[in-house]
């Protein structure tokens, strides 16, 4: 497994370009599923999760041509099985988003459950609970979702918690449904709008995007010829290289991003002491020679703090100036990367979903190990900042949801090394 080392102390400064929205592309993939002509979709991050989306496509019998700049046409004409195997689920949980597409567009879909995860239980029960009450029959057995229905039936479903796959789900399969869907208590994440408006690009009618109602009238097909859509930046990779500007008192500007969709997150880091400035597709943080202050934060559904941000705030506030408390609402086992950061002198306490961190004045470096995505962006960002030598194992994580972050942070001045299996 690749590992990287990471040499602590430096002060980032620079500009970077920030790539497509991996929670966007995924669930853009998927809907190509919908769409009876062939569309491209650029903007496409360099990700495993994309490599793993696009297998996931391919062993339906799909066709998917890449260019250099990374565009991909997608022909779902020539599906040939409705099938999401274990072997991919089980290494991208959001494999489960082919579920509604695949049922509302050929009746029939048989999906792998994605079972548990680091960071949680995280079922599916409102997927399957919501497709129902659309008219699909669904067996779960031997560890797959069996679905098959004739055309589904619009309704109004009232989601008991914010979803966000789960919201992009039951948006794809309300498209082909008979008569209106109504989503309520919708998640309102940038992404689930992105694939709102590309789904009306292809020909669907939703309207109340940006809203926690959805409403969704059925067509019988999407059939919108040489639809090109490009992926909306990611906010997260935003936010993480925010931060490692913030957590190494420097000054970054990132440029190819949305700062409309980080509001929260823009908002503690200038109360964590950064200058944040903006235009509209870039942002500036200048940290410059300051240690940041700790800050309060508690994750819930968007546009409050994203959960995925948790894990490197936790960072920052571990060599902050102060005392931060943070709580985390969305999934119930999301500190994994408390006790790694420990080993490197952070003082965190844990008490259920709440760290309370005492920012140290310097960490240490140390050999850690990755636990999931955003714990272990968290842990370089820890890393950049340590005393010495960090060596950050199974970052497999990463390569799934950072473009080239290696050779990004580099770019920032960061030294940064991977080092191959
Ligand atoms: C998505 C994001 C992930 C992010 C998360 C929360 C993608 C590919 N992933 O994950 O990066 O951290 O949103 O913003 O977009 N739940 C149920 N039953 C269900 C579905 C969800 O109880 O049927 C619960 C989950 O266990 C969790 C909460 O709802 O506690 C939110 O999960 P959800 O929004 O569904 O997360 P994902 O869509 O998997």
């Amino acid at each position: 497994m690749d590992k990287l080392i990471i040499t602590g102390g430096t002060q980032l400064s620079g500009e970077l370009r920030i790539s497509g929205a991996k929670n966007a592309a995924l669930p853009v993939l998927a809907a190509t599923l919908l769409c009876e002509e062939p569309v491209s979709i650029g903007n496409i991050p360099h990700l495993h999760d994309i490599t793993t989306t696009m297998q996931l496509l391919g062993q339906m019998g799909i066709q998917l041509t890449i260019d250099e700049k990374m565009n991909i046409e997608v022909d779902s004409s020539t599906i040939t099985k409705y099938e999401a195997p274990y072997d991919l689920v089980k290494t991208m949980r959001a494999s489960i988003l082919v579920l509604g597409p695949l049922l509302s567009r050929f009746g029939e879909a048989n999906v792998s459950l994605p079972g548990g995860c680091a960071i949680g239980t995280r079922p599916v029960d409102i997927h399957i609970e919501s497709l129902i009450k659309m008219g699909a029959d669904i067996k779960v057995e031997a560890g797959y979702i069996h679905a098959k229905a004739g055309r589904l039936k619009g309704c109004k479903l009232v989601l008991e918690k914010v979803t966000v796959t789960g919201t992009e789900n039951l948006l794809m399969a309300a498209v082909l449904a008979e008569g209106v869907t109504v989503i309520e208590n919708a998640a309102k994440e940038p992404e689930v709008s992105d694939l709102a408006l590309f789904l009306n690009k292809m020909g669907a009618k939703i309207t109340g995007i940006d809203t926690d109602v959805l409403t969704i009238e059925g067509v019988s097909k999407l059939d919108a010829k040489n639809i090109h859509y490009d992926i909306l930046p990611d906010r997260i990779e935003t936010g993480t290289y925010l931060v490692a500007g913030a957590i190494t008192r420097g000054k970054v500007k990132l440029k190819n991003t949305r700062p409309d969709t980080l509001d929260a997150v823009l908002d503690k880091l200038r109360e964590a002491g950064a200058t944040i400035t903006t235009g509209d597709d870039w942002i500036e943080l200048d940290m410059y020679g300051k240690r940041p202050k700790a800050v309060n934060i508690r994750t819930a559904p968007y546009p409050a703090f994203p959960t995925d941000m948790q894990a490197q705030f936790t960072a920052m506030n571990s060599i902050a100036e102060g005392v931060g408390i943070i709580t985390e609402t969305v999934f119930e086992n999301r500190f994994m990367h408390v006790q790694e950061m420990q080993r490197m002198g952070a003082d965190i306490q844990l008490e259920s979903n709440t760290a309370i961190c005492k920012g140290s004045e310097q960490l240490t470096g140390a050999p850690v190990m990755a636990t999931d995505l955003r714990a272990s962006a968290s842990l370089v960002l820890a890393g950049l900042v340590a005393k010495g030598e960090t060596l950050v194992d199974r970052i497999y994580h990463i390569d799934r949801g950072y473009d080239h972050i290696e050779e990004k942070l580099a770019q920032l001045g960061g030294t940064i090394k991977r080092i191959p299996k």
